[in-house]
This record gives structure tokens, sequence and C-alpha cells, in this order.
């Protein structure tokens, strides 16, 4: 079993996008300290990002229940039933995370199609938001092999 972090599309742009939403960390920095948790934890975790749509729901689908997913589903969040699909069709548990409190900005963005088939999101915390994920999967996967 693995821990995955996924980034929906322009999450690679990080550092430089809109910084007063996304911060001036990169997605490389973001990364490095996900793994860094995993790795003290002893466990296998694995960082993607894509700008197709279609990347993302083959990654989904080729998860195990066993695994675990942290994911940023981008501007997606709001537009896909596809990537909604996927997750609850392979039963992943998984935990949203967004950089910016999307309940505090475009009314757009304060729907979530994803996190209905997540076991929670986190939002508004910044880069700090992956480090809690993290420590919530660690003890998530920990609990599960016991
Ligand atoms: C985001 C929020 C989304 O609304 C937006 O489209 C993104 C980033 C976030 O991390 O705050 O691309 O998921």
């Amino acid at each position: 079993a693995s821990i995955y972090v996924f980034h929906g599309p322009n999450l690679n742009l990080l550092g430089t996008r809109e910084p007063q939403h996304y911060g001036m960390r990169t997605l490389a920095e973001i990364n490095q300290e996900v793994q860094g948790l995993a790795e003290q934890a002893g466990l296998n975790v694995e960082c993607r990002q894509t700008n197709h749509e279609g990347d993302l729901l083959d990654w989904i689908q080729a998860l195990m229940t066993e695994d675990f997913l942290i994911l940023n589903p981008g501007a997606w969040t709001h537009t896909s039933y596809a990537i909604r699909d996927a997750i609850s069709g392979v039963k992943v548990p998984t935990v949203e995370v967004h950089l910016s409190n999307i309940h505090a900005r475009e009314s757009f963005r304060e729907t979530s199609l994803i996190a209905p088939v997540c076991l929670g999101q986190i939002s508004g915390l910044g880069s700090e938001g992956y480090n809690l994920a993290m420590r919530f999967a660690i003890d998530y996967q920990i609990r599960r092999t016991k």
C-alpha cells in the first residue's frame, strides 16, 4: 500500500501563480516536505501533477483500496463528476486539499463535487494543508494495518 499525492491543473505553476491565493512555495517544495513525512514514518509515497483530466482518472483507477489518496483537484473540484465517480468507484480513502479557502472566494468555488466522496476536506491553510493531510494519512495507514 502507498500514499499518493495527486495535484490537478495549474498547480505546476505554484510559486508564481496568484501568490495572494496560493502562496509562494513551489510544488516541488510542497512535495519534498510531504515525502519527508511519509518516509520518516516508513511509508511509500508518490506525488504527481497533471493538467489532463484523463490522466488523473487513469491514475485514480489504478489505485487500490489499501492505498490512500491526498488530492488537490484544482478547478476540477467544481466541474468533474468523472473524478468524483472514479474515487467512489475505486473506494480509495481520500482527503481533499485546497491551498486557498474555497468557501471564501468566488461563489463557483464554494461547491466541491469531490468532497462528498472524501473522508474530509482541508481548505485555506496554504501548503500546511498537505502536511496535515499527510499526518492524517500516516495515522490512517498505520491504524488499518494493525
Ligand atoms: C485550488 C482552488 C480551486 O478553486 C482552484 O481552481 C485551484 C486551486 C486550491 O488549492 O486552492 O486551481 O484547488
